[in-house]
């Protein structure tokens, strides 16, 4: 695989004060949105023309918790965020998708990142233009040294390890238009040189039950346009007593269980207008189950 590979995305956003975003329908605690806009945006305007010794910004921040929290949204909603703030108006998204740079090949990691990383990526955003890269779960690439005895080849992930840390270093002080939005699962995997790089870890958490309440609103008044009966089941005053058996679920699932309460019968998949309250109960409180069940299974 070619490191041109790893960029699956690279494109420029511009202020579009009336486009729809898909970021405001990530539901996330209050201060969460706003600490990784402030973080990037701070980093953005105050790096450029500043010595990086005497800020000590890296330009990159962690966003971290459990899979289906919306970190992957977020930071790729990013951009349309920060555009209407930055002169040009316009913010460069471009999206690394790591998985693919660990090669077999022994010693070839580390210079595919420090290809990827320290030459290809500031290469796209050579005209300057403020630009977020999204390093996607991030794990796959700086897996925690001490965790790397059990990998295949530890030596290499090592070595790996050290050039994205490197190529961070590098950029931070050579090409302070980029700002970095790591994604992680798994952050107690994460390389604790890693972290320390990051100007901010945000933690991004399951929801609780306002924002299970508020998901499974949303999802149902997105269906709403379509099928007004669901519209007015996103208004119904029980609904929050019934989302609040969800605790456990992540917003993805959580959107998901209103597909599943719909796929549980052939006349609702016909007319999903004829869904029921209790059904929807049912399926949600199911959901969480099970999840708890894996959970245990997983801690067994
Ligand atoms: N906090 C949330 N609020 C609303 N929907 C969510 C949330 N988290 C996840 N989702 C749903 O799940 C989808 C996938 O989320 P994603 O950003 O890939 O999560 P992560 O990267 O944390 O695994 C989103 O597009 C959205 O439909
Ligand atoms: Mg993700």
């Amino acid at each position: 695989m070619k490191v041109q590979e790893c960029v699956v995305v690279n494109e420029v956003v511009r202020h579009d004060p009336h486009g729809r975003r898909v970021w405001d329908e990530i539901i996330v605690p209050a201060g969460v949105k706003q600490a990784l806009v402030n973080q990037a945006l701070l980093s953005l305007l105050v790096r450029p023309g500043s010595t990086f010794v005497s800020t000590a910004l890296h330009g990159m921040c962690t966003l971290h918790g459990p899979p289906g929290t919306g970190k992957t949204t977020l930071a790729r909603g990013l951009p349309e965020q920060l555009a209407g703030f930055v002169a040009g108006r316009a913010v460069r998204l471009i999206e690394i998708n790591p998985h693919g740079l660990m090669s077999a090949e022994h010693g070839q990691s580390q210079q595919r990142v420090d290809e990827l990383l320290g030459d290809y990526v500031p290469s796209l955003a050579a005209d300057g233009m403020p630009t977020v890269v999204v390093l996607d779960e991030v794990e796959s690439m700086a897996v925690a040294r001490s965790a790397a005895s059990l990998a295949a080849n530890p030596a290499d992930v090592h070595r790996a390890t050290d050039a994205v840390l490197t190529a961070l270093d590098r950029n931070a002080v050579q090409h302070p238009h980029l700002f970095v939005v790591a994604t992680s699962n798994f952050t107690e995997a994460l390389d604790e040189a890693f972290l320390s790089r990051s100007d901010a870890a945000i933690l991004v958490p399951l929801p609780d039950p306002a924002g299970l309440h508020a998901i499974v609103r949303s999802t149902l008044a997105a269906l709403g346009d379509k099928y007004p009966p669901l519209g007015r089941l996103a208004e119904h005053p029980k609904l929050e007593a019934i989302t609040a058996e969800a605790v456990g679920l992540d917003g993805r699932r959580t959107r998901k269980a209103v597909f599943q309460a719909l796929a549980r019968d052939l006349a609702t998949v016909l007319d999903p207008g004829l869904l029921t309250l209790d059904s929807l109960a049912e399926t949600l409180k199911d959901a969480a189950g099970l999840e708890a069940q894996g959970a245990r299974d997983a801690a067994l």
